[in-house]
């Protein structure tokens, strides 16, 4: 039987980086300021989608600076490859009651458009006071259902990208920046 091979998940699985780690940590900065502007004087609940979105929410709720409370909510959008499933399933809802609340829904990437619509769909459903939806990255050509969020950190050209919370088959999450992963590393045999 063939032996698995190790995997580095290391930078230089990256054909290119296209965002560092300093201009994450820039841009969280202001887009922290931006959403404290949004709810000043108001209690937000923030649900992260994981788990492509924990990284980024546990950096960017400590940049805003109203009260908050935290939920998460466990989607199945993408499959083990690059390519996405078209209807998102939700796995694990909220346990907060957010009827009335004001609630900001986080995601890492805005790709198709199908989770976030659908989720927001689903939050909506909720009878929240207000929704607003807040993603790192945003690839905008991509896009299979009319749906833009109301803050984005990044725009970034149609390239499957990995690092800070974006996995490749639940690996490279860990990466402290954001970058294109090599394409002879998109589907190894040895993964299956
Ligand atoms: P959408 O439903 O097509 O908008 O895709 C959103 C989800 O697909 C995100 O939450 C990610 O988990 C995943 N996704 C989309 N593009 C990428 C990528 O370039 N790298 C890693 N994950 C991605
Ligand atoms: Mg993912």
């Amino acid at each position: 039987m063939p032996t698995k091979k190790t995997l580095s998940c290391e930078l230089a699985d990256l054909d290119e980086v296209i965002i560092e780690e300093a201009a994450i940590s820039q841009r969280l900065k202001q887009l922290g300021q931006e959403i404290s502007n949004e709810y000043k004087g108001r209690e937000l609940v923030v649900i992260s989608i994981i788990n492509g979105a924990i990284i980024f929410t546990a950096d960017l709720i400590r940049q805003i600076r109203v009260p908050i409370q935290l939920d998460c909510i466990r989607v199945s959008s993408y499959r083990d490859d690059t390519a996405p499933v078209q209807a998102p399933e939700v796995i694990d809802s909220i346990r907060l009651d957010i009827k009335g609340a004001d609630v900001l829904l986080i995601d890492d990437i805005l790709d198709t458009g199908n989770t976030l619509s659908r989720v927001s769909e689903i939050i909506a459903s909720m009878a929240p006071a207000s929704l607003k939806t807040c993603v790192l990255l945003d690839k905008k050509t991509r896009r299979s259902v009319e749906f833009e969020a109301d803050f984005v950190g990044f725009k970034i050209p149609d390239e499957f990208v990995v690092g800070y919370g974006l996995d490749f088959a639940e690996r490279y999450r860990q990466l402290p920046c954001i970058g294109i992963l090599k394409s002879e590393l998109q589907n190894p045999p040895e993964w299956v």
